[in-house]
């Protein structure tokens, strides 16, 4: 078979292993470097990698030779924790939280998350689209080709569901797939704070309609000290397994409350954020096969204390995951980039492990291994290509948008802004 396109003159490319499952432990220190190499595409797909020069059995007079010369490729990046579609922002609470009001303090006095809740109930459905269109550009030139997207600001049926239409919309309109996960257990709305197992019995009772109305294919909870407590988030995600739904978790984000605990019980593909996880507890997610999706840049713009402990959870055989949390509150980027330099920075994981968690492992904490996530013959051809002339400078220069080039199933679909004069 010959290639419709081949992007050829790569100084390094990245070819993460996708042994069937995702890279645990020491697993996830290695991959294939490819030095001065090729990518060969056919009908949107991976053909072929390697390196030196392209064997001519992969050439015909229609194949479309792209030099690449200098630059370095990774498959395209995958951000599997994001709460992308929301009315309003947050910044009137910036100042406050410089001033050292937590985001728990923020939230009990009806902002946070439930100031969100307010604007995006008051948002339209265009309103929401051109929001989440604007985040998602962003997101895509700086190199990310696959996005997972939680509701969670309706807190309501009506909103919950424009918020994941919203997505199924963008998914279908753009050159980038997104992954819905339904998530209104994010917080206890005002009117029912004092009976929040109401609440909860109501985000049961929607999830029948998501899994019939095919809204999400995921369902996550915040976990977390006064917002859903172990038990009920129990309660939710075994309801959200009944009515078949993949579930994941946000566990150990702010306080210690036995989310973690609860995703090791269920096996939810994921348990998220881990901030501040106790040994046993990584213990147990490692037993389980729960994947680890970690949040770096939520420490650094709550300004908080730690990082959730990458190398004692790679030490203990878990899976973990880089993402960026993109919110209007704990985490207001849309820069992937940027959060794998903190996975060097402040988890000091190694470039090899970085690549991994936002490739072929995020393509198993969002359920599209199968399709993406390595460079295996026969996977979409989604390609992130860097003007930098190797992974490690990727990540050394850091908070710069690298990224020149994405192919998304094999098209081009984003080329660097150029300054005009
Ligand atoms: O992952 N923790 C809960 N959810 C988000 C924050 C959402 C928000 O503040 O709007 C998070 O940090
Ligand atoms: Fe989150």
């Amino acid at each position: 078979m010959t290639a419709d396109k081949i992007l050829y003159n790569l100084n390094e490319i990245f070819v993460p292993n996708d042994p069937g499952h995702p890279l645990r432990g020491d697993e996830m220190n290695k991959a294939t470097v490819l030095k001065n190499g090729y990518i060969a595409i056919a009908d949107g797909k991976i053909l072929k990698v390697g390196e030196g020069s392209v064997p001519e059995e992969l050439k015909s007079d229609k194949t479309k030779m792209v030099d690449l010369k200098g630059k370095t490729a990774a498959p395209g990046l995958i951000d599997a924790h994001t709460h992308l579609v929301y009315g309003g922002s947050r910044e009137h609470e910036f100042s406050k939280k410089l001033n050292g009001v937590t985001y728990l303090e923020i939230l009990e006095q009806g902002g946070g998350i439930l100031s969100t809740q307010r604007a995006t109930r008051e948002a339209s459905f265009e309103d929401l689209y051109n929001k989440t269109e604007k985040l998602l550009d962003h997101m895509m030139v700086h190199g990310v080709t696959t996005v997972e997207a939680k509701s969670g600001y309706g807190l309501n049926w009506e909103t919950e569901k424009r918020q994941m239409e919203v997505v199924k919309k963008l998914d279908k309109d753009l050159p980038i797939d997104l992954v819905s996960t339904f998530m209104a257990a994010h917080a206890i709305p005002t009117d029912l704070k004092d009976n929040p197992d109401k609440f909860v019995d109501q985000v049961i009772e929607m999830m029948p309609k998501v899994v019939e109305e095919n809204l999400a294919e995921f369902c996550d909870v915040f976990c977390e000290k006064g917002v859903f407590t172990a038990d009920q988030s129990r309660r939710i995600l075994k309801a959200a397994q009944e009515a078949g739904l993949k579930t994941r978790i946000h566990a150990d984000e702010i306080e210690s409350i036995g989310g973690s605990s609860v995703a090791a019980e269920l096996k939810t593909t994921s348990a998220e954020h881990l901030m501040v996880i106790t040994d046993e507890d990584i213990k147990k997610l490692a037993e389980a096969g729960v994947i680890g999706n970690l949040l770096p840049g939520t420490t650094f713009s709550l300004m908080a204390d730690t990082f959730a402990p990458a190398r004692k959870m790679l030490d203990a055989g878990m899976a973990i995951t880089l993402t960026t949390d993109c919110n209007p509150g704990s985490c207001p980027t849309a820069n992937l980039q940027f959060i794998m330099q903190l996975g060097c920075l402040a988890m000091k994981l190694t470039p090899i492990e970085v690549y991994n968690a936002v490739t072929i492992n995020a393509a198993y904490s969002v359920a599209r291994a199968d399709k993406i996530g390595s460079f295996d013959e026969g996977k979409d051809a989604d390609i992130t290509i860097f003007d930098a002339p190797n992974l490690d400078y990727t990540l050394y220069f850091f908070a710069t948008n690298l990224c020149s080039q994405v192919y998304k199933k094999g098209e081009l679909v984003v080329e660097n802004r150029q300054r005009l004069k």
